[in-house]
């Protein structure tokens, strides 16, 4: 088929794109940056460079690549969030970004994709931090959604919400949003890179198990992500699917792990009041109260399996 990856280059989009090729598809990779045309061949696709948020390049974009398939991947996280960032995550720029490319940008790709007579479209969403804080530690597709977020994870919360209604009530096709666990692997936060976003923190030990370390998350190594897209972009219905490893984990038990696999110190361990002080209310919430994802659906509905199961392996084996 002919599959048209928004956000070729980014950590997904780039695990994606081979697996796509690898699958017979004929792939056309949308960067914003002409200098990633190379690396968008490499992977082997034809780029494209198209600003997101302009309609009209968008259009263009994807006309010119004719595809039955749409795949958005489009984020801006690649920024480094600062300290202030993390006690107030809706003003950081990369988060504020996201979440046009989750709004404005899908509209455009939706009316880009309808023009052309494309007939599905499957999109990034993510599962982490977004139940209600409410009931058992693992969730479900049809569980609800925390009605009250906290403040630093109310416009994201608001934004993917946006996109998941969007993408999968189009009529014209068939929409798919994947909801992803936390990313693992190369290209990711968590990875042997000495800069990896999540990773440095814990080498340093500024990445501490607050409170009792109850809060449950889901992780997906990036292969495994990728996987699961490729495999929807061919089949699956119309819908949301939890993308994440079999074994949804609190943070006392997944982060002393993989501290121990980053070579680094135990992790510290601070009381809940601290860490509110410390890092604010959002943060702590991430730490203390969310829960995890249930795979049960993409494994029945997409047929999706897993190289890496458990992160416990995946960490061991793949961070790089
Ligand atoms: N579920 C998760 O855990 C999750 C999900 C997403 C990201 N992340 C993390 O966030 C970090 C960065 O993610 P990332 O590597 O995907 O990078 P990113 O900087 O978020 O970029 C992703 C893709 O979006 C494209 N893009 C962004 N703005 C655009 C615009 N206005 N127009 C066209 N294309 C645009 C980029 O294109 P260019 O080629 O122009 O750069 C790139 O291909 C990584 O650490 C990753 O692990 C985690």
């Amino acid at each position: 088929m002919k599959v048209f990856v928004a956000g070729a280059t980014g950590a997904l989009g780039g695990a994606l794109v081979p697996q796509l090729v690898a699958r017979g598809h004929e792939v056309v990779g949308m960067t914003r940056t002409a200098s990633k045309q190379d690396l968008v061949r490499s992977l082997g696709a034809r780029p494209v460079v198209a600003d997101a948020l302009d309609p009209d390049a968008v259009a263009q974009a994807v006309a010119s690549a004719e595809p039955e398939v749409i795949v958005h991947q489009l984020t801006a996280l690649s920024e480094q969030m600062s300290a202030r960032d993390m006690r107030h995550p809706e003003r950081f720029r990369g988060a504020i970004m996201t979440n046009r490319l989750r709004t404005e940008a899908t509209d455009h790709l939706l009316a880009a994709g309808r023009a052309v007579g494309a007939r599905r479209f499957v999109a990034q969403s993510i599962a982490a931090f977004r139940f209600a804080r409410t009931g058992g530690p693992v969730q479900t597709e049809a569980d609800p959604l925390d009605p009250d977020p906290p403040a630093g994870l109310r416009t994201a919360q608001a934004a993917i919400v946006y996109l998941e209604q969007a993408v999968t009530t189009i009529e014209w096709g068939e929409g798919l949003a994947l909801r992803y666990g936390g990313f693992y692997g190369p290209g990711t936060g968590i990875s042997l890179a000495a800069d990896a976003v999540i990773a440095a923190p814990i080498r340093k030990r500024w990445f501490p198990i607050v409170g009792d370390g109850d809060g449950v998350w889901s992780h997906v190594h990036i292969e495994d992500a990728a996987a699961a897209t490729a495999v929807a972009v061919e089949h699956g219905r119309p819908g949301v699917y939890n993308i994440v490893d079999d074994e949804p984990a609190p943070v006392r038990e997944w982060l002393p792990v993989l501290a121990s696999v980053l070579g680094a110190k135990p992790p510290r361990r601070v009381p809940r009041w601290l860490g509110r002080l410390a890092a604010g209310e959002t943060a702590t919430v991430m730490m203390t109260d969310v829960r995890g994802a249930s795979n049960a659906k993409a494994k029945r509905e997409l047929g999706w399996q897993l190289q890496y199961p458990s992160w416990r392996q995946g960490f061991a084996q793949g961070l790089g």
